[in-house]
């Protein structure tokens, strides 16, 4: 992967985490705000459809929706160890036929990732620079519904965010988390012909999905 911010990712979603949160989801299933998408998804209707999942981390929209009838589940991780989590969850869960795990930049990969029914991005928009291709390559791949989580861009999630990256850049770590405009996210979505239809704002997140528009 070429850019900077991956090999940021592969530090911080390394190994150790990736084991600390396959442990915390086998415990206690999706987090709260995955757990709103996985609901607002499934209202949708997700039965025969088919699931991309970028980002998805361990995999909890994957086997939710997987649970909720959906056909099959492509996740293109760009953390080796959360590929690899995903991976052993899918085989754990006895659904590696079901799940196909590519590990990757969505940017760099999009060219070879075919068009799925739904779309998901759950906390992954927060961890990449590049938010226009990111959400503008992820919107031409969803055929029915794109699921996203993202923080709010209040003034102090924006604070939160610089101190962060103050506490990434002295501890020399290349990751970087991002606050990107609502607004612009909104615009590209929009023009890519998806009309928004859920939306909740938890205290950090903002969890909305879109629809194509017939
Ligand atoms: C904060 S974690 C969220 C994981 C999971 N979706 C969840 O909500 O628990 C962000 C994830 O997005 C992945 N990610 C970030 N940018 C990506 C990109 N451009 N392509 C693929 N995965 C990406 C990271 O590797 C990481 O696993």
């Amino acid at each position: 992967m070429k850019s900077c911010q991956c090999i940021g990712i592969e530090r911080e979603f390394n190994a150790e985490d990736a084991e600390n949160e396959l442990a915390a989801y086998r415990e206690q299933g999706p987090s709260k705000t995955t757990q709103i998408l996985i609901d607002a998804l499934t209202e949708q209707g997700v039965e025969g459809r088919t699931l991309l999942d970028i980002g998805g981390g361990v995999g909890a929209i994957q086997h939710a929706l997987l649970g909720a009838g959906a056909a099959t589940a492509t996740a293109v991780e760009a953390s080796t160890a959360f590929a690899r989590a995903a991976e052993d969850q899918a085989r754990e869960l006895g659904r590696s036929e079901q799940v196909e795990v590519r590990h990757g930049d969505f940017v760099e990969l999009a060219d070879t990732v075919p068009q799925h029914d739904i779309v998901t991005l759950d906390r992954v928009i927060c961890c990449y620079d590049d938010m226009k291709s990111l959400v503008g390559l992820s919107a031409t791949r969803a055929r029915k519904l794109y699921g996203v989580v993202y923080p709010r861009d209040d003034w102090w999630a924006k604070l939160v965010a610089r101190l962060g990256n103050f506490f990434f850049w002295i501890t020399r770590n290349p990751f970087r988390v991002f606050v990107h405009p609502e607004a612009a996210v909104q615009r590209i979505l929009d023009q890519a012909g998806l009309e928004r239809v859920f939306y909740k704002r938890t205290f950090i997140w903002r969890v909305a999905v879109y629809a194509r528009k017939s």
